[in-house]
């Protein structure tokens, strides 16, 4: 076992060495920039927390692939905030906002190609299962990406609908984070599987408690815009909740809400407002809560299939925090 103090250590040095020169300088300006303002990290810590299941000491075949993780999620982050139009990420502007469209797509290619680089570090044992498992996660990403686009103009989606969406854009690269640092670990098969779904469901709850923060977070702490689903239009976890509940006058004064344009910062209140409102009356913000203690409970049920003792309750440890996330 690797402990988390040791963990923690190995990824702030592993961070601090990611310098990304190059030249044109302008170029790797936004990467530097990203990795700079950090972010939780979760997904290089998902990864060497599982390695740590199964080995004693952490190397160069391992952190390599967790920084490529951390790069590949930046770069997908780069992309979103345009798709998004978010204007703010960690409390600081977005790339596209700080320098502009042109610059943020191109920073986000040569991001996702960096991420390739550092994964085809792996030990040769493992690098044909590592690379099959990065790259099909990076196709399904962009499937996810391109159904929550797609959902913006849709009055309605299933919860199956939405959960498959999710599963894609965030689910299966957390899952894949997990699965990468056990199948580097030795783990067996088995193992890696269950190890999967464990990142998997939990990569579930993760992007449900970020849809409730979206809504009701704390700017501050959240780091992104309050209400910047609402106003896009997305299909949260909350919306789509919401219309599953709603009677039909609600169901009616939610549609209207969400088909209100946002011309002004006042518009943007109000639709937020009214949206929120709605929720409210019918308590999906305490039906997120419900549901994001349910898919933790199913990622410790595939977690506990291998896992028993202390190595599942390094496990635990890590779930009950990113449940209890207020960033
Ligand atoms: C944001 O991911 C994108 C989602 C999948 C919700 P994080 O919440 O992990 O972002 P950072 O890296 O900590 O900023
Ligand atoms: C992000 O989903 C998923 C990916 C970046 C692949 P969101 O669009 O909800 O993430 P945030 O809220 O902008 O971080
Ligand atoms: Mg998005
Ligand atoms: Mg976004
Ligand atoms: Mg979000």
């Amino acid at each position: 076992m690797i402990t988390e103090s040791h963990i923690d250590q190995a990824l702030e040095s592993l961070f601090e060495g990611l310098t990304f020169s190059g030249e044109p300088a302008t170029l790797y300006d936004p990467l530097r920039y990203m990795i700079a303002i950090g972010g939780k990290r979760l997904r290089p810590k998902l990864c060497l927390t599982a390695y740590g299941l199964y080995k004693d000491e952490l190397n160069e075949g391992i952190l390599d692939p967790a920084a490529a993780l951390e790069v590949f999620h930046n770069f997908t982050l780069i992309h979103d905030d345009m798709m998004d139009r978010s204007p703010l990420r960690r409390g600081v502007p977005t790339v596209w906002k700080k320098w502009n469209t042109d610059q943020a797509l191109l920073s986000g290619d040569v991001m996702c190609i960096d991420s390739f680089r550092r994964i085809a570090k792996a030990p040769a044992a493992v690098l044909s299962d590592v690379l099959d498992l990065f790259s099909s996660t990076a196709a399904q990403i962009c499937d996810g990406q391109q159904l929550d686009m797609e959902f913006e103009s849709r009055e309605e989606v299933a919860m199956s609908e939405y959960m498959q969406m999710i599963g894609l854009k965030t689910g299966v690269l957390i899952a894949c984070a997990a699965k990468m640092g056990a199948l580097i670990g030795g783990a067996p098969q088995e193992d890696c599987d269950n190890i999967y779904q464990y990142g998997y469901q939990l990569g579930l709850a993760f992007q449900v408690a970020d849809d409730y923060l979206d809504a009701f977070g704390d700017e501050k702490v959240f780091g992104k815009p309050i209400g910047g689903d609402i106003v896009e239009n997305k299909k949260s976890w909350l919306t789509t909740r919401a219309m599953a509940k709603a009677d039909e006058g609600q169901r009616q004064s939610l549609l209207a809400a969400m088909q209100l344009e946002v011309t002004s910062p006042e518009t943007r209140l109000e639709k937020i407002q009214r949206v929120k409102d709605i929720y409210v009356a019918l308590n999906v913000q305490e039906d997120a809560k419900y549901e994001i203690l349910r898919l933790t409970g199913k990622a410790m049920d595939a977690a506990a299939s291998s896992l028993s003792g202390i190595r599942l309750e390094t496990l635990r440890r890590f779930a009950d925090r990113l449940v209890g996330r207020t960033q």
